[in-house]
Formats: C-alpha cells, sequence, structure tokens
C-alpha cells in the first residue's frame, strides 16, 4: 500500500512511500566498551532510558505506516541496537555485516539467521562492511564510507553482489566514523550532509554529484542532526538539530524532532538504530 502526502514547501510536492524496517528493542543497551569517541563506559546510562527512546521512533515509524520488523536482541550484545550496522539489503538480497571490533562480530550470526530463516538471499560479506552503517542507496548508487570501519576492499563485492555502482567516500572525522552520521539520503539522489566529515576529494565528488543537497552545520553535525530517517516525506531528526528543520521545510520535507540523547551516548541516533529492507529495487 503506498501512503502518500504532500508536503508543506513551496517549491516540491513530496510523497511518503512506505518502507520495511527492522529494528533491535534495546533491552541490553549499556555502554561498556568503546569503539567510537561517543562512548565513555564511566558515565552512567540508563537502559530504561534508551528503551523509552527506542520505543518512541519504533511507534513514530508504525504510525506513519511504515512495517517494522524485530530481531530479537541478544545479551552480551550491547550494540545490536544499532540494526542499521546489520546489513545492506536491496533488491530482495541482504549483504549481512562483516564487524570490525570483536566486541559486535557476533552479530552478524543473528542478523544472518534472521534474513535465512525468512527466506531473504543473505550472505555475509567477506570483507570489513558494516551494513547502512557506511553505505547509503540513493536509488542508483551505492555511497560507501570508508575511512573508520567498512573496508574499501568491500566495494567490489558490493557492486556485484547489488549490481548497483558504489561510490567511495573518504571520512576524516572520528566523529562521524560512519557514512550515515554524516550524510543522509532524503529522497531519490536527494542527501544532505556535513561537508567536514569529508576528505577535500569526497568533499569535491559531493558538491559535483549532489549540487542542491542540504548542508548541515557543524553543530547540528554534533547533535546527530545527520543521522535521520526519510520516507521521501517525513524526516526524522534529533530534536536538538536548529537550522536544520528550516532547512528541510523550504525543501518541503516534514521535519520530525525526536530525542535519542541516551542511545546517543552509544554513538547512534534514529538512522543508526533502523535498517531499510528493500524488497524491490
Ligand atoms: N556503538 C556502535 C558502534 O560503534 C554504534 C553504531 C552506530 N550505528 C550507525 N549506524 N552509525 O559500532
Amino acid at each position: 500500500m503506498q501512503q502518500s502526502s504532500n508536503g508543506g514547501g513551496t517549491n516540491q510536492k513530496r510523497r511518503a512511500r512506505t518502507r520495511h524496517y527492522l529494528m533491535c528493542e534495546p533491552t541490553f543497551f549499556n555502554v561498556s566498551y568503546s569503539i567510537n569517541p561517543w562512548m565513555n563506559p564511566s558515565r552512567p546510562t540508563s537502559t530504561e532510558r534508551g528503551l523509552a527512546q527506542w520505543k518512541t521512533l519504533h511507534d513514530l515509524l508504525a504510525e506513519l505506516g511504515h512495517t517494522v520488523d524485530l530481531v530479537e536482541p541478544v545479551a552480551g550484545l550491547p550494540d545490536m541496537v544499532y540494526s542499521a550496522n546489520g546489513a545492506t539489503v536491496i533488491g530482495g538480497r541482504a549483504l549481512v555485516a562483516r564487524f570490525r571490533y570483536e566486541q559486535r562480530v557476533d552479530e552478524s550470526t543473528a542478523y544472518l539467521d534472521w534474513f535465512r530463516v525468512r527466506g531473504w538471499e543473505a550472505r555475509q560479506a567477506e570483507y570489513i562492511n558494516e551494513g547502512e552503517g557506511d553505505f547509503l542507496y540513493t536509488g542508483d548508487v551505492v555511497l560507501a564510507g570508508s575511512g573508520f570501519r567498512s573496508e574499501t576492499k568491500t566495494h567490489d563485492e558490493m557492486r556485484e553482489f547489488f549490481g548497483k555502482p558504489v561510490l567511495g567516500l573518504k571520512l576524516v572525522d572520528e566523529r562521524y566514523y560512519h557514512l550515515d552520521t554524516a550524510i543522509a539520503v532524503l529522497d531519490a539522489n536527494e542527501i544532505m550532509y556535513n561537508p567536514e566529515a569529508f576528505s577535500p576529494q569526497s568533499r569535491e565528488l559531493l558538491a559535483e554529484r549532489f549540487p542542491d543537497a542540504i548542508l548541515a552545520d557543524a553543530s547540528d553535525a554534533a547533535v546527530f542532526g545527520l543521522n535521520a530517517v526519510s520516507d521521501g516525506l517525513h524526516v526524522i531528526i534529533p530534536q536538538q538539530a536548529e537550522r536544520l528543520p528550516d532547512q528541510l521545510r523550504e525543501r518541503g520535507f516534514v521535519p520530525i524532532g525526536i530525542d535519542m540523547t541516551e542511545l546517543l551516548k552509544g554513538g547512534g541516533g534514529a538512522k543508526c538504530c533502523t535498517l531499510e529492507l528493500r524488497a524491490g529495487r
């Protein structure tokens, strides 16, 4: 079923397309190790608050008409809540992650099983590949982040597996260690991003390919404003973002602010908690 409504902006008619997402309840959420600069194990975390924030996101996606499936959380894998990292899924095929850090390695089995049991074609990546954390599909190209997590060696297997072009982008600021902390796909071939997160060469590539992109300023980037989930009309962003809501409205999108500050202690926001399952191309 296609859900549609018009955006409020002046220059564009926007349309929401219903999506299929995979999420993982943060039953075992905590910050007991540090594999990115946001994670500080000596700072207290609240599983209860993490759960409440996650549930708000989950219920919002469902209210917007999207299908949300769940993968069972595994004790001892507190980062499993960031399901975007579990795989990249396009055209009904799932390339399951191979994680860089030992603390997350066992998540791959849970994701592989989830896909296989439900009849999705799935295999694990040969090289380090952190799923939609680093691979964002714009509708005709897969934007591929490297520098901190996924290896560029995985780009060839991505091309082969999905039959899509892959555009490599180099991340240079360790706070934005995954591509989905620096770029969000808003609609087919429309993105918003934080130029400062990229190498000069990648900045040029982005400017050339996406001349009309929304550019986030440093303070919106720093509250994880780019870690956004868009259905083509509604864009879920952190409520702490200041300029992005207006920038999005100007383009006809409907920004929806939510609070993900507890899950940000693990280095993730709304997008990190949402893996899109694309049955079609
Ligand atoms: N603690 C997790 C890690 O460092 C956070 C992952 C965030 N996910 C994302 N899609 N950026 O791997």
